[in-house]
């Protein structure tokens, strides 16, 4: 029983890294590009005071964007977006 909890946590856990290196940035960029331009531009993620100042609340911010226009994006494409727009302007 213990071997058996052991391999399930240790397979939960390679399995939870590597979902964590699958985040594919550039699939964020295409995403953002696509989905993201009508209302603001790429100026928006490099204004003074920015509303966003840590990369929880940028992620909360890409969530907040996309349950607005509705686009039914996987937890996935939220990440590659936060991402994307973290190693591309916010550098957190
Ligand atoms: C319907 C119009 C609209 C669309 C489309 C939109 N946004 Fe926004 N977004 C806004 C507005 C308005 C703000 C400014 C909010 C504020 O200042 O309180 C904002 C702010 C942001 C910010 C924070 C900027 C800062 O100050 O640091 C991020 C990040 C962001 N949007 C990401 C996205 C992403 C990602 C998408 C695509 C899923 C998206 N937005 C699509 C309206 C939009």
């Amino acid at each position: 029983m213990y071997r058996l909890l052991m391999t399930g946590l240790t397979v939960c856990l390679v399995l939870s890294s590597q979902s964590l290196l699958a985040i594919d940035i550039n699939h964020g960029k295409q995403l953002q590009q696509q989905n993201c331009m009508s209302c603001h531009d790429d100026g928006m993620y490099t204004r003074e005071n920015p509303r966003v100042t840590t990369h929880d609340a940028l992620r909360q911010q890409v969530q907040r964007c996309e349950t607005t226009l509705d686009l039914k994006w996987f937890p996935e494409d939220v990440d590659a977006v936060t991402e994307y727009l973290n190693q591309t302007f916010y550098k957190f």
